[in-house]
């Protein structure tokens, strides 16, 4: 819980440059209709995918899942971690993981990795937005099938 405690002092200190990040960040990223439009997806293995390698693996896959988060596949952020799911499909304002990208918490700015950019956070929120649809996940190998019984 130690996210929500940073959050708040954060947000104290830098509330009108984060209230207008966020205007842009959901005017940009939620079309008006509840249906997923098709024709404003984003691809999840050619845009999504890179981000979340680039940014978030490191601290957050099957060896080191910080905060309990492995965020190699969309089942398992959906598992989430200590503070619930890392998204809810269709809910940019109810999911975790953009609020942490949106207040600079994550990737932690101690770390190494590069933040995210703004034009990465509106991908990420249009996906959210979108119902999260992903084809083709690259995710961790799946595990190898049990050999057929031999007779
Ligand atoms: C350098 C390591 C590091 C990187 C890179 C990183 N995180 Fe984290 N993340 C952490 C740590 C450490 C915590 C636990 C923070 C805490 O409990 O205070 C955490 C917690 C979280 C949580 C909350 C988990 C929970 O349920 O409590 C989310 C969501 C999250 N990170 C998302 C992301 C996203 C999205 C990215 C990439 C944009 C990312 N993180 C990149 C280290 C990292």
């Amino acid at each position: 819980m130690r996210v929500f405690g940073t959050l708040r002092n954060l947000s104290l200190a830098t509330g009108s440059a984060i209230a207008t990040l966020t205007l842009i960040g959901i005017t940009a990223g939620i079309a008006p209709a509840a249906e997923p439009r098709p024709e404003s997806e984003v691809d999840y293995r050619s845009q999504i995918w890179p981000i979340i390698q680039e940014k978030c693996l490191e601290c957050h896959q099957a060896k080191k899942r910080q905060g309990s988060l492995d965020m190699s596949t969309r089942a398992l952020m959906l598992k989430g971690g200590d503070s619930g799911p890392a998204f809810v499909p269709g809910n940019v304002e109810k999911s975790l993981m953009l609020e942490l990208i949106e207040f600079g918490e994550m990737p932690p700015r101690k770390s190494n990795r590069p933040a995210v950019t703004k034009e990465e956070f509106q991908k990420l929120s249009r996906w959210v937005a979108a119902g999260a649809p992903v084809t083709d996940e690259p995710g961790p190998p799946a595990p190898a099938p049990t050999p057929a019984p031999t007779p």
